[in-house]
């Protein structure tokens, strides 16, 4: 692999003020990409963006977010130029039973986890399409392939983040545009952390319990860092991937999903 195989490309990385967004902005910077670190938490996202330029790697901050349409075309109309997009940013749900899932937290699911995303492919497409090349991946879930219960909304965002690839997969095909999907499986970030802690008051358990289930579940044994998600979004961005598109990639520790069926609830 060469160091420095994205070096002059501009690259986007929504939701990458922390967690998998940070660690792949990192990832793509390292290898040479000019990185915009697109995220709600500006603060956030300029304080991680100095500490790269401080070892020689080149990061800007914006302020996005990704469930504003209008926002979106604005942020994006600033770019004549767009080699790599990343869908990162997403938000997690609180667990819950299909029967008993407020519209407004399937709302707020699909919002951040799949219209937003639906909003930057479309704005990274026109100026992908016009430049006739670029590199979109999406970040998915396992969920999205195989659904974990209690988190309906999540599953069917993700589910549909792999269809929203594929289909633009087919429609950039003709401009030399690529567009992927990464599936990660469990990484101990913010937004995992406040999954699990739901989950081990609906089963009872505690966290230490909680986080060795599921290290045992994954085949490879342990869990994943942002490092291990971040390598295979740089891949499919890379030269090397040139003769790949609209495929949907695990990096999971070849964990496939999460099948458990919850109990029966005591009735109200
Ligand atoms: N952590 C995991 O185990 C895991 C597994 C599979 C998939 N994922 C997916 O990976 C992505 C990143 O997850 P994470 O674990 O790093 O989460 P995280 O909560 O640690 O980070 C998410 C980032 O996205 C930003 N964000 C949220 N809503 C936004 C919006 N509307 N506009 C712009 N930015 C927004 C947040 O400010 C935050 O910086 C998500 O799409 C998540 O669904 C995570």
């Amino acid at each position: 692999m060469n160091a420095k195989d994205l070096e002059g490309l501009t690259a986007i990385v929504t939701g990458s003020a922390q967690g998998l967004g940070l660690g792949i902005a990192r990832e793509l910077a390292s290898r040479g990409a000019a990185v915009v670190v697109a995220d709600l938490q500006l603060d956030k996202a300029e304080a991680e963006c100095e500490k790269m330029r401080a070892v020689g790697w080149a990061a800007t901050a914006a302020e996005l977010n990704i469930t504003d349409s209008a926002a979106v075309n604005a942020f994006f109309a600033g770019f004549d130029r767009l080699d790599i997009l990343v869908n990162n940013a997403g938000t997690g749900q609180q667990v819950a039973p299909i029967s008993e899932l407020p519209d407004a937290e399937w709302h707020r699911v699909m919002d951040a986890t799949l219209t937003g995303a639906f909003y930057c492919c479309r704005a990274a497409a026109e100026i992908m399409e016009r430049q006739e090349s670029g590199s979109i991946v999406n970040i998915s879930s396992i969920n999205g392939q195989n659904p974990a219960a209690l988190v309906a909304a999540y599953n069917v965002a993700k589910a549909g983040v792999i269809s929203l690839t594929r289909t633009l997969a087919l429609e950039l095909a003709a401009y030399g545009v690529r567009v992927n999907a990464v599936c990660p499986g469990p990484v101990y970030t913010d937004f995992n952390k406040r999954n699990m802690a739901q989950r081990c008051e609906t089963l009872g358990i505690g966290e230490e319990e909680m986080i060795e289930r599921i290290r045992s579940a994954i085949p490879l044994g342990r869990w994943g860092e942002p490092e291990d998600i971040a390598r295979g979004v740089a891949f499919l961005c890379s030269p090397q991937a040139e003769w790949v598109t609209g495929e949907i990639m695990r990096v999971s520790g070849g964990m496939e999903g999460v099948s458990a069926t919850p109990p029966k609830r005591p009735r109200k």
